[in-house]
């Protein structure tokens, strides 16, 4: 068994970077975790929602590490018009992000119905904008819908979106469920899908009664981590790390109480790269390691590797940190005080 391994180019297809002196601890880590290019989230307070936000911010993440490309995306809201959009592509902004309504962080400002936005979803077919989902509808008793399912009860819109706009774009994030993964694999060639490095880890019962492991979607069950599992070996061309890595400072993980529950994200961009390999060479995936967080990802967004861009993982058994402080913020990382098998060589 080989103790080097190299990574052309890695990148991550979907990550939070926040604003503020937040946003100067973690956006650091990008780098420190193996990556070169990292697709930013626009669900800042207040969110992004148009393009000259977009550049103000990616000023902000080049000023705080200029040797990361940030690939920039907007929140889709009623603010976001077609002409908005030909003015974004323009600026080289990437894709636009919805969240339904209410499902996650910073969500409040989220979609309720796509009809609405086909004028929209037009323009960025046309000018060839990806459209980025987060792919649950809202929880609901009246129809029967909790975290569980509700990544399952989404796939129809997913279906009637591709079918409405075949040459659009269209990325399902952060996928949980065998379900979705037999779906993409379904759809066109202009449908991917990403898959974080933590759902290849957790079940139901990491999370239930963990804090440091919610996050939404939630992880679902054993045959549902089996499916990713198994999409990876197949290394399958529209399966990709997005590692929709969603720092929280600790207080806002760790001491819940019910008025103030506990915020969703699991933090992997400081270990993130040896936490994939890590992972990929547990269920024996290690080969796909570079399609899947490299090839993959930036054959789907034409964003070809650079030979410069080359990253080597050594064979270790290293414990991952606790906690990353800078002035007053912190975070604590997924895979806190465990060991990994990788590290990137110096
Ligand atoms: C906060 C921030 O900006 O620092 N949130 C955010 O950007 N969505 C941090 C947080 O509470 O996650
Ligand atoms: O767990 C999550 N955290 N899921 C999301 O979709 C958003 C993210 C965040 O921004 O914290
Ligand atoms: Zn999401
Ligand atoms: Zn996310």
């Amino acid at each position: 068994m080989s103790d080097t391994l190299t990574v052309s180019a890695p990148a991550d297809f979907h990550v939070h970077l926040r604003q503020g002196t937040f946003a100067e601890l973690v956006t650091k880590h990008v780098r420190q975790g193996g990556f070169g290019l990292a697709y930013v989230m626009p669900n800042l307070v207040p969110p992004i929602k148009n393009t000259e936000q977009a550049l103000l911010y990616k000023a902000q993440l080049q000023a705080i590490d200029p040797s990361v490309d940030y690939m920039m995306t907007l929140y889709l809201s009623p603010e976001l018009t077609p002409a908005e959009i030909r003015k974004a592509k323009a600026a080289g902004v990437a894709g636009i992000k919805s969240y339904p309504r209410g499902v996650t962080t910073n969500s409040d400002g989220g979609i309720e119905s796509y009809e609405t936005y086909y004028p929209v979803f037009e323009v960025m077919q046309e000018v060839d904008m990806v459209l980025n989902l987060h792919g649950e509808i809202p929880s609901s008793a009246s129809s029967n819908t909790c975290v569980l399912n509700a990544e399952a009860k989404f796939l129809p819109h997913l279906r009637a979106l591709h079918k409405a706009f075949p040459r659009l774009r269209i990325v399902l994030e952060h996928a949980t469920t065998r379900a979705a993964v037999d779906c993409v694999k379904e759809l066109g060639d202009t449908v991917a899908c990403t898959i974080t490095a933590h759902h290849l880890a957790l079940t139901v019962d990491d999370w239930a009664g963990q804090s440091w492991a919610f996050c939404k979607p939630v992880a679902k069950y054993p045959d549902d981590r089996e499916a990713l599992h198994e999409v990876i070996r197949q290394g399958h061309p529209r399966f990709f790390l997005g590692s929709d890595s969603a720092p929280h400072p600790p207080h806002k993980k760790s001491n819940a109480t019910p008025s103030s529950p506990c915020a969703a994200g699991v933090y992997t961009s400081p270990i993130l790269l040896p936490l994939v390999a890590h992972l990929l060479e547990m269920f024996g995936a290690l080969d796909k390691l570079e399609a899947f967080v490299s090839t993959n990802g930036r054959t789907f967004y034409h964003k070809p590797a650079r030979d410069s861009d080359k990253v080597v993982l050594r064979r270790t058994k290293k414990v991952v940190d606790e906690i990353w402080t800078q002035g007053d913020d912190s975070v604590v990382p997924f895979w806190a005080g465990k060991e990994l098998e990788w590290e990137i060589a110096e």
